[in-house]
């Protein structure tokens, strides 16, 4: 059985579907959800499903991005997880955090990636005029929103649509990609499945 830590950083809708997907044949088990936001709503969900939490507020290591990172690495290292899956985790990650859970960490981007990494990724798609957005899980490399593609979700773009009404569009289909591609990846699947 392969062992499963969330990042989250809001409300964790991501991770919940992730979590309520571990369960029966399942290869896997959520063994930590953590946030670098104590406030984090997703923190209280994770919670209430029964699963171990941890904070640890970015705010007091102001720029000091390794030393906030060695204090988030404690829970997670406790947790001994096989697998690291950031839902939703707001902070960029220093190339010596990701080296440690190289080939093993995932990420959820709300865009079809290579296009839009980074932020405001609805807003921008709908600017460029696309017909189509969506979302992309891929393993985690040092490179931000670059790392092998492991599963893709598209949804149209549709006329008068706003970030939110499409972001919203995407979310629901993220909610289908991330456990499908995780329940694959604990299997040692690695081809990206496109739904
Ligand atoms: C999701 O749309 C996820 O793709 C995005 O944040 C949202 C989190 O929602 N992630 C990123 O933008 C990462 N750069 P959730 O907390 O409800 O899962």
């Amino acid at each position: 059985m392969k062992r499963v830590a969330i990042l989250i950083s809001g409300g964790g809708s991501n991770m919940i579907r992730l979590v309520e997907s571990m369960t029966g044949d399942h290869p896997a088990r959520p063994v930590l959800v953590a946030s670098n936001d104590p406030g984090a709503a997703g923190l209280f969900r994770a919670a209430d499903l029964g699963v171990p939490v941890a904070a640890v507020d970015h705010r007091v290591f102001g720029r000091d991005r390794a030393a906030f990172e060695a204090e988030l690495l404690k829970p997670i290292l406790e947790a001994e997880p096989d697998i690291l899956c950031l839902a939703g985790f707001m902070r960029v990650l220093t190339p010596g955090f990701v080296s440690r859970f190289e080939g093993r960490m995932l990420n959820i981007h709300p865009s079809l990636l290579p296009r839009y990494p980074g932020l405001h990724t609805h807003a921008r798609a709908i600017e460029a005029g696309d017909a189509e957005a969506g979302c992309t899980v891929h393993e985690v490399t040092a490179e931000l929103d670059a790392g092998p593609l492991l599963g893709q979700a598209r949804v149209p773009i549709l006329p008068g649509d706003t970030p939110e009404a499409l972001a919203a569009r995407v979310l629901a289909r993220e909610h289908v990609l991330y456990p499908a591609v995780l329940r694959r990846f604990a299997e040692g699947a690695r081809a990206p499945i496109f739904l």
